[in-house]
């Protein structure tokens, strides 16, 4: 077990206790209260239903920590996001994206020798099996990059075969290495293959970044050179998204790891979690909310409908789960956006229409009751919009840069020890037990016809 996953395995057990008192039974439970390095601490109910027949309800987990991690601390209430212990600012002005993935790797910045051959590593595992491009041609040209990403990175157990054994530490720092190194490589073929343009190979002289836009935006028949104002941008924009504490799509990983499933399949699931519009696909929805709002005059009118209880709509790049002030990387997003549309001379009116929505939302009640403010997907479209790359392939580039945090996160389960496979309960509230009824002496119902499927059918 390396330092840093032995550290965060290292729970202890706090002096107090927590009790639980259950008036219905009139029993009370002394139960041991955890608490970690700094952050809230948890009552440990690992043997409450043992004790006790009951279960604890909360099904979106506000209230439950499914783990114990050192990789990365998040204050919601104060807007702190920190890796391995630097905050988020000084690491996405200070340090590249390799750097990052190294940390969340192996919990400690690389050396200047361990940074050579990481980055070798990561390098030279960019290219893809030549049999996996043919995987592409199976998908229909106008089919989402996020479908395509799935397809392909749940194929790589397929190729590579020498590092799937879990129980391997070699194999699975192996696997690690090629699921980093290829996202980049398997998002922008994604892209290349939806316009119909070749694919084009990374190049070893590059950075991580680097490569990602030129295999994004090179074409064969043309030199390319990549901006290195766009080339920052970009790894910065990985560093934001390089991990963030148990979200939906790491919990995905480590819930489908716990099975001691591969970490190619894991990945899989994470990328499929990652692309609802609720957790990585919001980048998308929020350009596309900008494009219906269309002009600053119509804002008032969406702030309206967000604030709305009968209506659903949301404001997209809006609110957290976690974060109950300004979200950090929004902070650092948004200045990188003006860096970005400076660099490249453009006026992108949704920049402006973003900003108003966003000092209108934040001087309103509903908003600041509710602690409601831009998160990381706010800026992120507008920033990925001008540096060329289609509305379709935002939630990739967060699938590319959150690998790193879903392997870090399944590499530090599988090293503390024995794999516990996640397995929750739930509250049963369907049918007590009834007498099986043939199909003779079934009372036809008309509420249980075939009507609703056929419409007024001749059968009922
Ligand atoms: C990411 O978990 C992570 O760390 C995720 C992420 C990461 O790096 O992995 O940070 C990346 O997924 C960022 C979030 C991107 N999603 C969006 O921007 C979609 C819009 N946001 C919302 O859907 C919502 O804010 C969530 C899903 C992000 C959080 O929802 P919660 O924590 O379940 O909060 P909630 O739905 O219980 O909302 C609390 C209240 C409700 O009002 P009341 O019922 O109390 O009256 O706030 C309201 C909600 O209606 N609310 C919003 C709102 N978000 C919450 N109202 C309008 N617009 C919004 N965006």
């Amino acid at each position: 077990m390396s330092n840093s996953d032995a550290k965060a395995a290292a729970v202890e057990s706090a002096e107090k206790t927590f009790t639980l008192r259950d008036n219905t039974s009139g029993q009370t439970y002394e139960l041991p209260i955890l608490k970690g390095s700094e952050g809230p601490t948890a009552v440990d109910v690992r043997n409450l239903y043992g004790k006790s027949g009951v279960f604890l309800y909360d099904p979106g987990y506000t209230s439950t920590a499914s783990c114990s991690s050192g990789i990365t601390f998040i204050d919601g209430e104060n807007g702190i996001l920190r890796h391995r212990g630097y905050a988020i600012e000084d690491l996405a002005e200070h340090s590249d994206y390799l750097d990052v993935c190294y940390l969340l790797l192996h919990g400690e910045l690389p050396s200047p020798e361990e940074k050579t051959e990481f980055d070798y590593h990561i390098t030279h595992h960019s290219m893809l099996h030549e049999q996996l491009i043919y995987f592409y041609r199976g998908f229909r040209r106008d089919a989402h990059p996020m479908a395509i990403m799935v397809g392909v990175v749940g194929a790589l157990s397929a190729f590579y075969h020498d590092s799937t054994d879990i129980a391997d530490p070699q194999q699975r720092m192996v696997a690690s290495h090629r699921l980093i190194a290829k996202m980049a490589t398997i998002g922008s073929y994604a892209y290349k293959y939806s316009k119909g343009l070749p694919f084009i190979y990374p190049s070893n002289k590059l950075s991580y970044a680097e490569n990602l836009l030129k295999m994004m935006f090179a074409v064969p028949s043309d030199d390319f050179e990549v901006n290195p104002v766009l080339a920052k941008a970009m790894d910065r924009i990985l560093i934001l998204h390089a991990d963030h504490e148990q979200n939906a799509s790491t919990s995905t990983v480590r819930l489908a790891g716990s099975s001691g499933a591969n970490p190619f399949a894991c990945v899989a699931a994470g990328i499929a979690s990652l692309w609802g519009p609720a957790h990585g696909g919001a980048n998308e929805a929020v350009l596309k909310m900008l494009g219906e709002i269309s002009t600053k005059e119509r804002v008032p009118d969406f702030i309206k409908r967000a604030k709305d209880p009968d209506d659903d709509y949301r404001l997209m790049g809006f609110g957290h789960r976690v974060y109950k002030n300004y979200d950090p990387r929004a902070k650092v997003m948004r200045n990188t956006c003006h860096e970005v549309l400076n660099e490249l001379g453009i006026h992108d009116p949704r920049l402006e229409l973003a900003m108003e929505l966003e000092r209108i939302a934040l001087e309103d009640d509903y908003f600041i009751e509710r602690k409601l403010y831009p998160n990381v997907d706010f800026y992120s479209g507008i920033i990925l919009k001008a540096m060329g790359f289609p509305t379709n392939m935002f939630t990739a580039i967060f699938a590319i840069a959150r690998t790193v945090g879903w392997i870090a996160h399944w590499k530090e389960m599988l090293s503390e020890g024995t794999l516990q496979i996640g397995r929750p309960r739930q509250l049963y509230t369907g049918e007590r037990q009834r007498q099986f009824a043939t199909v003779d002496i079934r009372e036809h119902k008309q509420s249980r016809g075939w009507s609703w499927l056929w419409g007024n059918s001749k059968q009922d």
